[in-house]
């Protein structure tokens, strides 16, 4: 049995690491919020027996050793970082999990024929950048040098936050672990959605992970004078990003399977009685089945240009990122469903609408992921809550999957 008491007093004890006055919490990649979560996470790693290091791109992992330490290593884990104001559950939990099956093992003096490995992924969120996944990415062997160049918004690349932090942007590639060193690797997250709370089930198994394309849209017309300006004359391009916002929820909703948001918008120059000039505005859109989404992101594009150019306003737009769907492995999904009936929870399948890192690892070794019920579905949010039972059930479910995984034949 995994220590529930503990997951559940380290999860809000990470919660405190990056609170926000006006609520949740906010713990950017190379920020010192980021650094001193991972130092944290680093004391229970070694209160665990675990050997901790931290890799080239900043991944914290902790190793546990088998008998046999040539053998691929079981790798399991999920971040730290947040979105801004996000909850204490989204990372920690699969984190703190696993540090928890690890310190389970030693504390019961299991000898598993594979070396287990919890990590803690640099820059899942891909909040401070617009570019996630950058500690999965670079394990996974599939980080680019011109992936560092994403700016934040003051201007400063991926590669120069990790000078700042004291790292080598020009090293990540050590980082890449080789095709055959992993033997699988196994994620809990909570679920960010209502399937399970509505199904009355603490835990469920992962069939699939939506991907995200994430676009940076630029939209400028003449800027000028609200009173005198008359309305057939005004190339206003807050009013065509408005136009353009009701075609990204139209053509998402109308394949009913993607989903469609702006969750960033800006403006210039911003006064009340100037029509702006200049709006800025994000999209994330995603879908289980890749070309469904992209057919998505055709029509969405092709209908923003024809209202800037009916309206004369000027539109660029720049793709930030661009991920593909992965399927979880009918291996490790099948030791997820034999761990959920060993604890006494139904199986049930869902495919995850957030994306996760791992996704990044689906051509380096066999994933999975297990979910716990989230309250409400509500994520990305200080309201962001699962209950202690539910934690504790999918540690459970984890500790069997990782023990089942590494013991090996
Ligand atoms: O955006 C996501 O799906 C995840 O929370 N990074
Ligand atoms: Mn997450
Ligand atoms: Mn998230």
């Amino acid at each position: 049995m995994v220590d529930s008491g503990r997951l559940w007093r380290r999860i809000f004890e990470l919660g405190e690491i990056g609170r926000q006055e006006v609520g949740g919490v906010t713990r950017l990649s190379f920020t010192e919020e980021e650094r001193a979560v991972k130092d944290r996470v680093a004391s229970y790693m070694e209160e665990a027996n675990l050997s901790v290091r931290e890799d080239a791109v900043g991944n914290l992992v902790g190793r546990r050793e088998g008998r046999n330490p040539d053998a691929p290593v079981v790798l399991v884990g999920s971040h730290l970082d947040s979105v801004y104001n996000g909850g204490g559950f989204d990372g920690p939990l699969g984190v703190l999990a696993g540090v928890e099956v690890a310190h389970t093992l030693e504390k019961a003096g299991v000898e598993t024929d594979h070396p287990v490995e919890v990590v803690a992924f640099t820059d899942e969120e891909g909040a401070r950048f617009s570019f996630g996944m950058i500690g999965s990415r670079a394990l996974a062997g599939r980080l680019t040098p011109e992936d560092l160049t994403h700016e934040d918004e003051n201007g400063v690349s991926i590669a120069e936050a990790m000078r700042g932090y004291g790292l080598n942007p020009e090293r990540v590639g050590e980082a890449a672990r080789p095709q055959g060193s992993v033997a699988a690797y196994v994620e809990l997250h909570i679920e960010q959605g209502r399937i399970l709370e509505n199904e009355g089930l603490a835990v469920g198994v992962v069939t699939g992970i939506a991907a995200p394309v994430w676009r940076d849209f630029v939209l400028t017309g003449g800027t000028g004078h609200a009173g005198t300006t008359p309305m057939g004359l005004r190339h206003d391009p807050l009013a065509a990003a408005a136009e353009v916002m009701g075609i990204v929820e139209a053509e998402a909703a109308g394949t009913g399977t993607s989903v469609g948001t702006v969750g960033r918008l800006s403006l210039r120059p911003g006064g009340i009685n100037i029509i702006p000039g200049r709006v800025e505005f994000s999209l994330d859109l995603r879908d289980i089945d890749e070309e469904v989404r992209d057919r998505v992101e055709e029509r969405i594009l092709e209908r923003a240009e024809e209202v800037c150019h009916r309206r004369g306003v000027g539109m660029e737009t720049e793709l930030l990122q661009r991920m593909a769907p992965a399927s979880c492995s009918e291996m490790v999904r099948g030791a997820v469903e034999e761990a959920c009936r060993a604890i006494g929870v139904r199986p049930y399948a869902l495919a995850s609408g957030a994306a996760h890192d791992a996704m990044q690892l689906v051509d380096l070794c066999p994933m999975g992921m297990a979910f716990v019920a989230s309250r409400d579905g509500v994520s990305h949010s200080p309201d962001e809550w699962s209950s202690k039972e539910d934690c504790e059930a999918g540690a459970e479910v984890l500790y069997r999957v990782i023990l089942d995984l590494a013991k090996g034949a």
